[in-house]
């Protein structure tokens, strides 16, 4: 939600802060905002995109080596010139982008405006601004005290970057809640919401935590505490590789994110199985091995996509570990009062590492004294440094909004700490493992021939891709891929679709078939094939149109569906990694055709790190 960077140093900010922001438009993209200081501060900003805002500051004077930039999610006040970010205090010498939500901002703008204040947008972050010009107006304090005051008033969520036309050789930069990464170069500095517009200047960075403000010069940087004690930062080394970034040939982020599939599967069990010997090794969780021989109930919490992986993880877990599971969506589970007890464990799946729902469903299970997992795609993101341990996706980057190979790792990780917990417990036997470890070990290449039927996918998109509903069904595991599926088709084609157990359909659903609806089956040849194939029966009587995603070689569903995609024969654990290519392809092919914005759809953001 909202991405921000800064620079100070010995080059143009401008190019530097622009070409990050772009980076970071996948957190937000209906306004956007740079300020420069050349002499003074000068902000430009603009409803719409980066590229709007390009277009906007052509021609002006754009010089100056401190400059930071915002690219926006609107939480508070429409996308607008003047709702976009940055904004600055009432006497123009101050200057904020803000990333995150000042949940007090009402009450701290009305006392203001008692005392005068005027202000130009109806943003929380304008409030923040004029709280700090005027601690200093009533105090006489400087800006770096100021702000550490301003910030003990705030309550919510922020990560901020603050500039001065008093003091033009500092930033001041804070978080709390909300990322900020720090790079460390030579006589500059860089400040940003996520490593990927510092990674071709340095590969040093430090990951502000919560609560810590950094006061940054060219040649020097100091970070406090919002206590006043000092910090001493931990210099990471970024293993980000700038071709990552880029969308090296394809037309979307999302189509090569789709197509990294096999190479990230491969990634994510790259020295974590041995299928030879049958023994799953996770480094992140072994410390835990006698919690897990003992656990007696995993609670897995995430949002969205994650919480689809994570219904695929109840299913494996229950299966390979016999250990009772709990999906939880973290937003629900947050402000409920749920019983949780030391004996728990808590996985947290989370592919930003950020998502502020699954953040507070953390805090309050650690508080209830349970074990916390992490499953996380960003390194070094929030989520892994507040879990006791956790395994990463290593997916790589994932820059589309809608959520592809992040899903699959997930999925991909959850099998193995399903199995790595069955091992451990004994729930399953040496040659068991052996089979399914050598199974998946097959899993990239089998997900490289199911992308063989892109083509194929791209035909049948073309029938449906005017409809305006979908039904994607499935059961057992295939269960959550038809609701991941249904979430595609929403987020970027705006189609409405709904995901539901194959079995429900004739508990309502039923009645929304016609000869109009496109009902999308995961029918595979595996336990629950012949009941699939009852509910298919029951659509076609009803005159819907049926896409089925059958098992290679299929003949029975061929016979009765409107149209099939083959997916590579595989042992029912791992159905979910194949089903859902075919899922994306169509979601994907019939955005492209409707004309919408694959990789930014409206309405959305990558990481969603306000409640
Ligand atoms: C998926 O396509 C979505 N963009 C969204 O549902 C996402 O999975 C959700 O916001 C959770 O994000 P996280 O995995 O980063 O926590």
């Amino acid at each position: 939600m909202c991405g921000i960077v800064g620079y100070i140093g010995y080059r143009d900010a401008y190019p530097i802060v622009i070409k990050g922001l772009h980076r970071l438009e996948y957190r937000g993209y209906d306004s956007a905002g740079v300020a420069l200081i050349d002499k003074d501060i000068k902000v430009y900003k603009k409803a719409g995109k980066v590229s709007d805002l390009e277009e906007f500051a052509k021609g002006v004077n754009l010089h100056g080596t401190i400059g930071m930039g915002h690219t926006r999610w609107a939480t508070h006040g429409a996308p607008s010139d003047r709702n976009s970010h940055p904004h600055s205090s009432g006497d123009r010498r101050l200057t904020i982008i803000h990333n995150g939500i000042i949940e007090n901002y009402a009450v701290i703008k009305e006392t203001l405006l008692a005392k005068g204040h005027i202000f130009l947008s109806d943003t929380d972050t304008e409030v923040l601004i004029h709280l700090v010009e005027d601690i200093q107006k009533e105090t006489g304090l400087d800006l770096r005290e100021a702000v550490r005051v301003a910030l003990n008033k705030v309550v919510g969520a922020y990560a901020i970057v603050i500039m001065s036309s008093d003091d033009p050789d500092q930033l001041i930069a804070a978080r709390k809640g909300s990322p900020l990464v720090i790079g460390v170069g030579e006589g500059e500095y860089f400040i940003a919401s996520d490593a990927t517009p510092i990674v071709e200047y340095t590969k040093n960075v430090i990951y502000l935590n919560d609560n810590e403000i950094a006061y940054i010069r060219r040649n020097d940087l100091l970070i406090k505490n919002i206590d006043n004690t000092v910090q001493t930062p931990y210099i990471h080394e970024l293993d980000l590789k700038l071709e990552m970034l880029e969308k090296g040939g394809y037309d979307h982020f999302m189509l090569k994110e789709i197509y990294e599939q096999p190479r990230s599967i491969r990634d994510c069990m790259r020295g974590r199985i041995y299928p030879k010997i049958g023994k799953v090794q996770l480094g992140g969780i072994k410390e835990y091995t006698e919690k897990l021989k003992n656990v007696d109930r995993i609670i897995i919490v995430a949002c969205g996509t994650s919480w689809h992986a994570g219904l695929v993880g109840e299913y494996l877990i229950e299966e390979y570990a016999r250990v009772p599971v709990e999906v939880e969506y973290a937003s629900e589970f947050r402000y409920r009062n749920p019983i949780i007890t030391e004996k728990d464990l808590v996985i947290a799946i989370s592919q930003s590492g950020e998502t502020a729902d699954t953040m507070a469903a953390i805090e309050l299970a650690k508080e209830k004294g349970a074990t916390i997992f992490g499953v996380c795609n960003v390194v070094g993101a929030s989520i892994p440094r507040i879990t006791h341990a956790g395994v990463y996706t290593h997916a790589g980057p994932e820059i589309g909004v809608a959520s592809t190979k992040a899903f699959t790792a997930q999925v991909t990780v959850l099998t193995l700490i399903a199995f790595y917990i069955a091992q451990q417990r004994g729930t399953i036997t040496q040659s068991k493992l052996i089979e399914l470890l050598t199974e998946l070990n097959e899993i990239p290449e089998l997900v490289e021939k199911a992308l063989g039927s892109n083509e194929h996918v791209q035909q049948i998109a073309e029938k449906f891709k005017d409809s305006r509903n979908c039904l994607f069904l499935g059961r057992g595991s295939s269960f959550p891929v038809a609701l991941e599926g249904a979430l595609k088709l929403k987020e970027i084609s705006y189609i409405h679709a709904e995901g539901y157990p194959a079995a429900e359909m004739k508990h309502g659903p039923i009645a929304l078939i016609d000869e109009e609806m496109p009902v999308v089956f995961i029918a595979t040849k595996h336990s629950s094939y012949e009941k699939v194939i009852s509910n298919i029966q029951e659509v076609k009587a009803r005159k819907g149109k049926v896409i089925a995603i059958v098992t290679e070689g299929d003949t029975d569903v061929k016979a009765m569906a409107d149209y099939v995609v083959e997916i590579p024969q595989t042992d029912e654990a791992f159905v979910p990694l194949l089903a859902t290519i075919p899922l994306q392809l169509i979601s994907y092919h019939i955005a492209v055709m409707r004309g919408c914005n694959v990789d930014q759809p409206r309405n959305l953001a990558k990481s969603v790190t306000v409640e």
